[in-house]
C-alpha cells in the first residue's frame, strides 16, 4: 500500500498531534488517531475533508491523547480501538489527569488491541505493533509507508519515560524494532512536534546513538565481486 493521506492537528494545551488518515486524498473514509482534545475542531476538519470517520485508534491512554474520544465517538458512531492494558485509563479518565486539565469523559472502547493484529479500516490494511516504553501498552499503527507512532519517537527526541510504566531500555528496544523493520524513508507521524522519517532520526536523533552504533557494527565489510559462473 502506498503512503496514506495524513492530516495532522495539534490540539489542546499540550499541543498533542491528532491525525486524520485515509488511503489517499480522494478517499471518503478515514480513521482518526489520538483525538486528544478539541472535538468540535476535529469534526469540522473531517467534514471539510469530506470524510466519514470509520474508526478511532489510540496509541496510548495518556490524557492528552484521549480527551476527545467520547465526544468524537458519540458524534461519528465510530468504534474505538484501545491498547488493552491501558483501557482502565480510558474508562476512568479524570483519575489520571493532572490538576488544571479537562474535564474529559470516560469511554468504554469497542475493541482492545495488544499488538500483532492486522485490522482493515477505511480501506486500509493497518498493522498494529506493540511499542512499549513510554507507556506500558503503547501501540504504533503502520499504514503503508507511514507510522502513527504516538509518543515513541519525535523529531530529535523521544517519548518521556518518567511516567508510570515508562522504561528507557524498553522504549529504546521499541524504537530499534521499528528502525530494523521499516525502510528509512518511512514517514513518522508523532504524537507531538513535527513529522519526520526513520532515516532522519536514525542519522540525527541523539537518543538513537546506541541504536545507530549497533546497526553500523552489523554492516558487512564491502564484499569482493562474486566469481562469474562459467558460460556454456
Ligand atoms: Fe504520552
Amino acid at each position: 500500500m502506498s503512503t496514506p493521506d495524513v492530516r495532522s492537528f495539534s490540539v489542546g494545551p499540550v499541543q498533542e498531534n491528532c491525525h486524520i488518515v485515509r488511503a489517499d486524498a480522494q478517499a471518503t473514509r478515514a480513521v482518526i488517531v489520538d483525538p486528544g482534545d478539541e472535538p468540535e475542531r476535529l469534526l469540522e476538519a473531517a467534514e471539510a475533508l469530506g470524510v466519514e470517520i470509520e474508526a478511532i485508534l489510540l496509541t496510548h491512554c495518556h490524557f492528552d491523547h484521549i480527551g476527545a474520544v467520547a465526544p468524537l465517538a458519540r458524534a461519528s458512531a465510530a468504534p474505538v480501538y484501545c491498547p488493552k492494558i491501558e483501557v482502565p485509563l480510558l474508562t476512568d479518565v479524570m483519575r489520571f489527569v493532572p490538576p488544571g486539565f479537562g474535564p474529559f469523559e470516560n469511554y468504554e472502547p469497542e475493541h482492545q488491541l495488544s499488538g500483532g493484529e492486522r485490522v482493515n479500516l477505511a480501506g486500509m490494511d493497518i498493522e498494529v505493533l506493540y511499542t512499549p516504553g513510554h507507556s506500558p501498552g503503547h501501540l504504533t499503527y503502520a499504514i503503508g509507508g507511514a507510522l502513527l507512532s504516538g509518543d515513541v519517537l519525535f523529531q530529535g527526541s523521544v517519548g518521556r519515560v518518567d511516567l508510570p510504566g515508562g522504561d528507557w531500555a524498553t522504549l529504546e528496544d521499541s524504537i530499534e524494532q521499528l528502525v530494523r523493520r521499516f525502510p528509512g524513508e518511512t514517514v513518522v507521524y508523532p504524537g507531538h512536534m513535527g513529522v519526520t522519517t526513520l532515516e532522519r532520526e536514525l542519522a540525527t536523533n541523539p537518543f538513537l546513538t546506541e541504536i545507530r552504533t549497533r546497526l553500523a557494527a552489523e554492516q558487512p565489510v564491502a564484499a569482493s565481486a562474486p566469481p562469474r559462473g562459467a558460460s556454456s
